[in-house]
This record gives C-alpha cells, sequence and structure tokens, in this order.
C-alpha cells in the first residue's frame, strides 16, 4: 500500500502545512491543545475499519475481541481519573454526549436552565440555533454586570420562577469556578436534574484544580480534546450510579434503570450508530497519560499561566470580565482600548498569533465583530511555556494591539513569535 504522500500528495501537503501553522504560531484558543504522538498514532490507526454497535460484551458485530478490552481500559481510565462509578467514552464530540443527555433526561417541550451563550454559555445550553433550543423551552441565568460572575441566589429566584427539568452548568468561555454546592440545593429545591458540562475544564477537574462536579451533579458530559489533551471527541460521566427515577427513557420503558442504564442507550441507539473505535483508543491513551504525575504538574502550570497572563494584561491597563480568571482562559473586554473582536483576531493573527474574537458579557456587537477575545494557555503550556513566556505573550500581544494596522510591526512581531517556537518545538512529523 501507498503512504498518503504517495497516494494524495494534494492533502499531504495541506497537512504538512497545517503541521507548520500548529508548530509556528502561538495557539492560544482556549479550546484547543496539542495531542500527543502516541495518542495522533492511535487515532490513525487500522481501527476507524472496525464496527462496533453496542458495548464491550454486547456487540451488534463479530470480530469485537479486541476493541472490547480497547474501550473498556478507555473506560476504565476515565473512571480512575474522575473517580467516576460510570463512563461512556462514545459520543463522537463534546455536542453529541449532550444531545443524548437531553435524550435521556428530557422530553421535547421540557424546560433547561442554563447559562446564556452571550454570558459564556455553550450552544448547546440552549441556544435557538441549536437543537437544544429547539426541542427544549430554554431558560437562562447570566452573570453580573458589575462583577462578571454568577450570582447563585438570582439562579434560584429563576429557578423557582421556570422550574426546570434540567439546570445545566458549564461554559465555553467563563474564566472563574462553579459553585455545586450551591447549585446542587437549588436543583433540589426545585426538583431539577443537575448537569455539568466540563468540555472546557475537565483536565483542571481532574487534577483538583478546579472544584469537582462529580459527587454532587446527576451527570457530567466533557469534550476529550481541550484541557484534557486527547483526541477530538466527547464523554459521559456519572460520579454516583444509582436509581434514575425520573429521566425520560426510564420512565419509557416503564421501569426504574439506573443512570448508567439509561445513558448507555441514550448514546447508543438512541443518539449515535457506531462508535469510533480509532478515537476511543485515542481516549485511553490521553487518559494513561492524564493519570501519570506529570499531567497534575501540567495542569497547575496551565492555571499559573493564565493567572501569570491576567495580570500582564491588567498591568497593561485591560479590562478583564471578572478581573482576572480561576481557570485556563481570560476574557478581554477591548472597548476601553477602542478596539473590537474582530480587528484583534485579525491583526494577530497577521503577527502568528492565535486567538478567538469573542462576545463579553452586556456586549454591543454582534457576534461577527464582538468586543472581546478570549485567550487560553492549555496550548502553549503543553508546548512548554512557563510564566516567564506568558508574560512575553501578552507584552506581545499589547504591541500587537496598540497598533494592529501597522504591516511592518505586525511583521516584526511574528519573527519574534517564530523565534520562540523555535526555542519549544512542538511536532517533528507531519504523518505518524
Ligand atoms: C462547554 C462546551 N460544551 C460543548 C462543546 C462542544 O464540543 P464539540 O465541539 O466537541 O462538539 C464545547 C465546545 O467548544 C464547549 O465549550
Amino acid at each position: 500500500m501507498k503512504s498518503l504522500k504517495e497516494q494524495d500528495p494534494e492533502i499531504y501537503d495541506y497537512i504538512e502545512k497545517e503541521t507548520q501553522r500548529q508548530n509556528d504560531n502561538f495557539e492560544l484558543i482556549a479550546s484547543e491543545n496539542f495531542a500527543s504522538k502516541a495518542t495522533i498514532s492511535a487515532m490513525g490507526s487500522v481501527l476507524t475499519n472496525k464496527y462496533a454497535e453496542g458495548y464491550p460484551g454486547k456487540r451488534y458485530y463479530g470480530g469485537c475481541e479486541f476493541v472490547d478490552e480497547i474501550e473498556d481500559i478507555a473506560r476504565d481510565r476515565a473512571k480512575k481519573l474522575f473517580k467516576a462509578d460510570y463512563a461512556n467514552v462514545q459520543p463522537h464530540s463534546g455536542a453529541s454526549a449532550n444531545a443524548a443527555i437531553y435524550l435521556a433526561f428530557m422530553s421535547p417541550g421540557d424546560t433547561l436552565l442554563g447559562l446564556d451563550l452571550a454570558h459564556g454559555g455553550h450552544l448547546t445550553h440552549g441556544s435557538p440555533v441549536n437543537f437544544s433550543g429547539i426541542t427544549y423551552k430554554a431558560e437562562f441565568y447570566g452573570v453580573e454586570k458589575d462583577t462578571g460572575r454568577i450570582d447563585m441566589d438570582k439562579v434560584r429566584d429563576k429557578a423557582k420562577k421556570v422550574k426546570p427539568r434540567m439546570i445545566s452548568i458549564g461554559a465555553s468561555a467563563y474564566p472563574r469556578d462553579f459553585d455545586y454546592e450551591a447549585f446542587r440545593e437549588i436543583a433540589d429545591e426545585v426538583g431539577a436534574f443537575l448537569w455539568m458540562d466540563m468540555a472546557h475544564t475537565a483536565g483542571l477537574i481532574a487534577t483538583g484544580e478546579l472544584n469537582d462536579p462529580l459527587q454532587l451533579c446527576d451527570v457530567v458530559s466533557t469534550t476529550t480534546h481541550k484541557t484534557l489533551r486527547g483526541p477530538r471527541g466527547g464523554m459521559i460521566l456519572v460520579g454516583k450510579d444509582g436509581e434514575n427515577k425520573l429521566g425520560v427513557t426510564a420512565r419509557k420503558s416503564g421501569r426504574v434503570k439506573n443512570w448508567s442504564e439509561v445513558l448507555d442507550s441514550a448514546v447508543f441507539p438512541g443518539s449515535q450508530g457506531g462508535p469510533l473505535m480509532h478515537v476511543i483508543a485515542g481516549k485511553a491513551v490521553a487518559f494513561g497519560e492524564a493519570l501519570q504525575p506529570e499531567f497534575v504538574s501540567y495542569q497547575k502550570q496551565v492555571r499559573l499561566n493564565a493567572t501569570a497572563m491576567a495580570n500582564a494584561f491588567t498591568n497593561r491597563g485591560y479590562d478583564l470580565v471578572s478581573g482576572g480568571t480561576d481557570n485556563h482562559l481570560i476574557l478581554v473586554d477591548l472597548r476601553s482600548k477602542g478596539l473590537n473582536g474582530k480587528i484583534a483576531e485579525e491583526s494577530l493573527d497577521r503577527a502568528g498569533i492565535t486567538v478567538n474574537k469573542n462576545m463579553v458579557p452586556f456586549d454591543t456587537e454582534s457576534p461577527f465583530v464582538t468586543s472581546g477575545i478570549r485567550i487560553g494557555t492549555p496550548a502553549l503550556t503543553t508546548r512548554g511555556f512557563g510564566k516567564e513566556q506568558f508574560e512575553q505573550v501578552a507584552e506581545l500581544i499589547d504591541k500587537v494591539l496598540q497598533d494592529p494596522e501597522n504591516e511592518e510591526r505586525l511583521n516584526s512581531i511574528r519573527s519574534e513569535v517564530q523565534a520562540m517556537c523555535e526555542e519549544f518545538p512542538l511536532y517533528d512529523f507531519v504523518t505518524v
């Protein structure tokens, strides 16, 4: 058989270019990270050929003896990592994991109470353009204008008013930690399920850098490719398995089932077909890496770096939503600098610095322009950047934003970025 390079030089060429882009730029998108060579290798394996509908020991296809072992290892490592009774590693993505959770616990028309997208929430938490907002009645809580933080008294008032069937926690752009005890109390008061979507923060939660939602929430979903640093994918966890008396699947079947049974059937056959066994192998490898002591120090560094960068921006007169960060990301409000997110993202891109424009709470600009940028530390921390380098990164970002249309200056910053990237090499291969 031919190699990719021989078979399809055009695609190989673009992969090579993308590898070079990742090697030569500051990757600061808060939802991205760099998977290990071992994880990428598992994903690029013959496991992609295997159909394995069902679960280990209960498949609808023959020849599953080895993929059964792989999925079992992935589930066991995930359970160990998060001290969970149950893990489902089959969701193809974060959005797919969330779809299965809705299917398990909500009927069409039921009410969800989630964090407003414009205040840092995610599309799958009830946005009108997403299946979650189309199928269910979405109500929202937000952050306070003066603090940028969630006020739990207001969440309680809203929950009492709208009586949700499920309350979601979790965000794509919220720089602070969550008070799971307060959310649990509110959920119990109004008789709602409590779901945490820790897509962004799973790695920090696994290593104790952030509060742990596993024992307080009924169900937890995550992606596996952000702070968790695995392959692109999703996962569902339950801290404490037990009878689920309220879930839709249980009600429909006419008998009480455990959370784990309900969720397994909501993923397959409820919302997905065959699992991606090559990605599940990648998840197993990444979870194995996450169980090593180095992962604990990595997550600690991710947070230290975010704090260092937040301080560097504050010292340069930037407004940060909520005044700083507890986690891996900061949200810079550019209005006081007379800039918007679109201009900032584009000029930083020309200097080799990749961030994304992002709405800030109470934004007056459209989502295509925005007033802010979101900056995350997981990827460059994987590369080996520490506090000192992140302070330099903040300085370079500031230089760009002081004069965003000055091409000569952008080019000279581009060279500085490249030099720093060369000091901290990343990938030495194009395909594994
Ligand atoms: C909080 C949250 N949930 C879910 C998702 C969706 O994940 P995916 O892109 O894998 O579908 C994201 C992705 O950014 C997210 O931030």
